[in-house]
């Protein structure tokens, strides 16, 4: 069995942050996620997670959720919560969630 370069005794994380990350071609016939700043959003949460400390969560880019014109796309687990992100927005109740489980209403998916 291989040793951990982290020094981790078992395989995951507290949380798991998918953020999409895809791009289609101008005038397409759907947006995509990464066309509306996607991927300087990112960044941002990460930065702000390593400011905190906190190592127990992974945020990373994914390929399309499929939920495009409600994009930025992005869902957490384990709680399986769909937010609908922008590029600029306060990210401090999306941070809340990954530290603690605290769903951010304000940013949630609603589908119409
Ligand atoms: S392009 Fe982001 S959900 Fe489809």
């Amino acid at each position: 069995m291989a040793v951990d370069p982290k020094g981790r005794k078992e395989p995951g994380y507290d949380r798991h942050m998918f953020i999409c990350g895809h791009e289609r071609p101008p005038n397409s016939a759907r947006p995509s996620c990464k066309n509306q700043g996607s991927l300087e959003l990112l960044p941002r949460i990460k930065q702000a997670l390593r400011e905190e400390g906190i190592s127990s969560v992974r945020v990373q880019k994914s390929g399309c959720l499929d939920f495009c014109e409600n994009g930025i796309s992005c869902v957490i687990y384990p709680e399986g919560t769909w937010y609908q992100l922008s590029n600029g927005m306060d990210i401090t109740s999306i941070i809340d969630h990954l530290k603690n489980g605290t769903i951010s209403q304000t940013n949630l998916m609603k589908l119409e």
